[in-house]
């Protein structure tokens, strides 16, 4: 294989080096929550349809999206105890994806068929997954979120670009000042960050030095390999104070990826657990289409509209366009984290090709540090 191809990381559907990459790591799926008992969604990641449903035991399963006998999707289905019944012709399969009962065959080859199964647990509110061959590794832990103070938040919005771009602009902090330049100024960021960065045991060490204090502080941001991003979230027209937030960027196909976000947020002041989100209008997809489509400039958005910062970065990822050519990128010492997020990358799908033992990413199992630990006054 030539080195060129170690650098496709853009493809991630069965079988591409960047997807059996990332499948060997447990991916978010879907809000818990929104996965109701009795009712299977039909759910695509990584370039494949999934059934995911939750038995009456509310337990989760994740089965392949095609029954084996003549392959409509599992999700239309019923659910009965903690199994699910194709809706075509009633064969019954368990969460574990073994076949049980084919009630119009009088010879029942049931124990010879099985539907592909994956794991699924549920944490911090999400159903995360694990699509990859053999045991999976340990579901990764967040104490950061765990111990946090106030109420949790899990939401998902989709991008439409490759994930590889949202990747990318994760380890780009430069970007933050021109991006979301609205909301910057009213908090008083303005002092252009040094970008150090480091590899970490857990992914890269993302620093954006400042000198000016206050608002214009030093920021360290957790890049956890291969996909997920650990920060905190200063003051938006979503949310009026800094948050804890980890965020996973995983493909839908090649062309789209979904952001599952859980935000800690400061309980709220009437005491209430839950912290109820009216969904934000207009749609931020919408908003980025018409955007994209220059019917509308991202400068003239309402500062105070709730998609702002999303519509923000999707204009400037998509706006690079749906997949892009990287060869014609002219990298500066202010990408110093999309340099060393490439190389990571790089050396570990040359390793997956070859047949190398991969590097065992861990975090420590205390928090890692992060501005929202100190004092409000301080930030
Ligand atoms: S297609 Fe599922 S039972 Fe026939
Ligand atoms: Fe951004």
């Amino acid at each position: 294989m030539k080195a060129k191809e170690f650098n496709d990381f853009a493809h991630t559907g069965p079988g591409t080096l960047a997807g059996r990459f990332m499948r060997r790591f447990w991916q978010p799926v879907f809000i818990a929550a929104e996965l109701k008992p009795g009712r299977p969604v039909r759910i695509q990641t990584l370039g494949e349809f999934f059934t995911l449903y939750r038995g009456e035991s509310g337990a989760v399963f994740m089965l392949e999206d095609r029954c084996p006998h003549r392959q409509t999707a599992l999700s239309l289905g019923w659910v009965e105890g903690d199994r699910l019944r194709c809706f075509y012709h009633g064969w019954m399969y368990e969460g574990d994806g073994q076949c049980v009962e084919q009630p119009c065959e009088r010879a029942s080859f049931a124990a010879k068929v099985k539907a592909a199964a994956y794991p699924a647990r549920e944490y911090l509110g999400m159903i995360f997954a694990y699509l990859g061959e053999g045991e999976p590794p340990e579901l990764p832990r967040f104490p950061e979120l765990e111990d946090a103070d106030g109420t949790l938040q899990c939401n998902r919005q989709v991008v439409p670009c490759n994930y590889f771009q949202r990747v990318e602009n994760d380890l780009d902090e430069a970007h933050v000042h021109f991006v979301h330049r609205v909301s910057t100024a009213s908090y008083g960021l303005s002092e252009l960050p040094e970008i150090v960065v480091e590899e970490a045991e857990y992914g890269i060490t993302r620093i954006g030095e400042r000198e000016g204090g206050g608002s214009n502080a030093t920021r360290t941001a957790h890049w956890l390999m291969p996909n997920a991003l650990l920060t905190d979230l200063p003051p938006s027209p979503d949310c009026p104070d800094w948050t804890v937030f980890l965020a996973y960027r995983v493909p839908i196909d090649d062309e789209s990826m979904m952001t599952f976000a859980i935000n800690a947020r400061r309980a709220d002041p009437t005491g209430a657990r839950q912290i109820i989100r009216k969904p934000i209008e207009p749609h931020p997809l919408q908003v980025t289409a018409d955007v994209l489509a220059g019917k509308l400039r991202v400068q003239d958005l309402d500062p105070t509209y709730r998609g702002l910062f999303v519509v923000q970065d999707n204009v400037a990822l998509a706006g690079q366009g749906l997949i892009v050519d990287r060869s014609r990128d002219r990298l500066g010492q202010s990408d110093r984290g999309v340099i060393l997020l490439r190389k990571l990358w790089a050396r570990e799908m040359k390793k997956l090709a070859e047949g190398e033992p991969l590097t065992v990413w861990r975090r420590p199992t205390e928090k890692l540090p992060l501005i929202v630990e100190q004092p409000q006054s301080q930030i």
